[in-house]
């Protein structure tokens, strides 16, 4: 059974689709048995590709995210993954209040997963520019190479 992981931001347009495009670049890497998907605390951009400068950012490190599509996450999520990963402390705040009781998802703080970056939140990019897009990609790639090889640690105990 390969492992189900969701990202969650707040407009699932900017860090959450980064998120899912370096953990799934890294999970092929690896040959690691995963699906990855990414969803928004809010659902101002549902049906919008990422933004474009995010979309530039995944491509200036070789990774294509155009083709993702933005959705709100939903109350099904927390039964249809096994992990979901909240990229700022807001975001798993508003996680932890749609929580269905007693649902499979174990709930973190993406950076939470990087030893040495507990509790940190990767900064929302959306008013800057290309740079914050860069720092962005720089902390969801530490953050995908940390969770995969958490999950392959785990597979092999
Ligand atoms: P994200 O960035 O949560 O990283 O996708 C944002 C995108 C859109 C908005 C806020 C943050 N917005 O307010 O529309």
């Amino acid at each position: 059974m390969p492992v189900s992981i969701l990202f969650v931001c707040l407009g699932n347009i900017c860090r959450s689709p980064l998120a899912e495009g370096a953990f799934r670049a890294e999970a092929a890497r690896r040959g690691l048995d995963a699906e990855a998907d990414s969803a928004g605390t809010g659902g101002w951009h549902r049906g919008e590709p990422p933004d474009r400068r995010a979309i530039a950012a995944a491509r200036r490190n070789g990774v294509d995210i155009s083709g993702l599509r933005a959705r709100q996450v939903t109350r099904a999520d927390f039964d249809r993954f096994d992990r979901i990963l909240a990229l700022d402390a807001e975001n798993l705040a508003d996680l932890e209040r749609l929580r269905p009781p007693g649902s499979r998802a174990r709930l973190s703080l993406l950076l939470d997963h990087v030893p040495g970056r507990e509790g940190e939140a990767v900064a929302d990019p959306y008013y800057g520019g290309d740079r914050h897009f860069d720092e962005t990609w720089r902390d969801v790639a530490e953050a995908a190479r940390a969770l995969a090889r958490e999950l392959i640690e785990e597979d092999a105990a």
